[in-house]
């Protein structure tokens, strides 16, 4: 049975790394798009003991997990399964073992109720999370910073991007991560780093600021990492306040250095986009939760004359919200595969299928 009330109604299924996650997004044309349940449980605890996400680990909780969640799900929706007019689920690129949980769970969906599946790109549920949110028009910049991924992508329609930079190693919440780790900080590093930064000196170590002053626009953060371990190692054993200064300088170097980078595709998109009179820069992942790299960014866009866009926590880290709102795009935008259904999950699947394969960032193989 569907409602009569001209509201597109999309059931997202995201798997793709150490969240288990499901939601319901509807659009009434003309109006703004509504988030109408979005539930998210994070496998963090089952991960932490082993310092990063373990993909076995990650694939059985999704078993376990998923069913649950779509139902509750559906229930904090109000709306039945009959009343859904597709089923939207993350087809990659992430952990294969979760992305074949999710992706087959949404075809048995899909399969019994005779509604159309639709394969997304987990990227691509980044790459729109800002329309979903602030209803931003096409063209725009979306910097991805997360434990997989460090990229800038030009954001010019439903299902056209071009990604214009990337991490030639490490992705920077894996920089984060590592950083916590060598420093004896838990897992998730990101937040501890921030943590014990706050109480830090961040001009008592000069890292270095991996590329800065260089023309073309990549990443790199490996080196700062290195440049970490070797400060640690000679100043051991350390004191609480000798993490929290390396804490303090490492992040300084982190901002300092993705100020530059992203400076680089502002400017960039300006020179080709000189008729957007208000140009923007969405920020996604887990690493644009800190505070210090948000300041720096913001600073940034007021001197390139951009809007800085940051969706709320909840939608800049993973979550299926996306993943229905992405299904909703395609739908409006009539890119909806026939063949769905035939769709195998990928592990690797660059938004933008024309620029080189990824050097670095993703390496992981966990989540973006
Ligand atoms: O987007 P996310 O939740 O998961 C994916 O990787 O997709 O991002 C997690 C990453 C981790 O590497 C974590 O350490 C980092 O984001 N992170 C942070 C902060 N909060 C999370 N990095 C720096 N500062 C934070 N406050
Ligand atoms: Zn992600």
């Amino acid at each position: 049975m569907q409602r009569n009330d001209a509201m597109i109604r999309v059931l997202g299924i995201e798997t793709s790394c150490d969240e288990t996650a499901a939601s319901v997004v509807g659009l009434r044309e003309g109006a703004a798009p509504e988030i109408l349940s979005n539930v998210v449980l994070s496998q963090i605890e089952e991960h932490a003991a082993f310092g990063g996400v373990v993909p076995e680990i990650a694939a059985r909780a999704h078993v376990e997990a998923l069913d649950g969640i779509v139902e509750a799900a559906l229930a904090d929706s109000d709306i039945s399964l009959a009343e859904i007019d597709a089923i939207a689920a993350t087809a990659g690129p992430g952990l294969v073992g979760g992305l074949i949980v999710g992706l087959m769970t949404a075809k048995a969906i899909a399969a019994a109720t005779g509604k159309p599946l639709i394969a997304v790109n987990h990227l691509e549920g980044h790459a729109l999370t800002a329309r979903l949110t602030d209803g931003l028009a096409f063209p725009y910049l979306l910097l991805l910073v997360s434990g997989g991924h460090t990229q800038i992508v030009l954001v010019r329609g439903v299902g056209d991007y071009q990604r214009w930079a990337t991490t030639i190693d490490d992705a920077l919440g894996e920089a984060f991560d590592k950083t916590a780790k060598m420093l004896g900080l838990p897992y998730p590093g990101g937040p501890n780093v921030e943590k014990a930064a706050a109480k830090g000196d961040a001009k008592r170590f000069a890292f270095p600021r991996p590329m800065k002053g260089e023309a073309r626009p990549d990443f790199s953060f490996s080196g700062l990492k290195t440049a970490v371990r070797q400060a640690a190692t000679a100043i051991a054993p350390l004191s609480e306040q000798d993490v929290a200064d390396i804490c303090a300088s490492f992040q300084s170097a982190v901002s300092d250095a993705l100020g530059d980078r992203v400076g680089r595709s502002l400017a960039r998109f300006r020179e080709e986009y000189p008729d957007v009179k208000t140009p923007a820069l969405v920020v996604a992942g887990g690493v644009a939760a800190n505070r210090e790299i948000r300041s720096t960014l913001e600073t940034l866009c007021i001197a390139h004359g951009f809007t800085f866009v940051a969706p709320p926590h909840v939608l800049c880290t993973d979550n299926a919200a996306m993943i229905a709102w992405a299904g909703i795009e395609r739908i409006r935008a009539g890119l909806v595969e026939p063949d769905a259904m035939d769709f195998v999950p990928r592990s690797r699947w660059p938004l933008d299928s024309i620029s080189a394969p990824m050097i670095g960032s993703g390496r992981r193989g966990a989540k973006a």
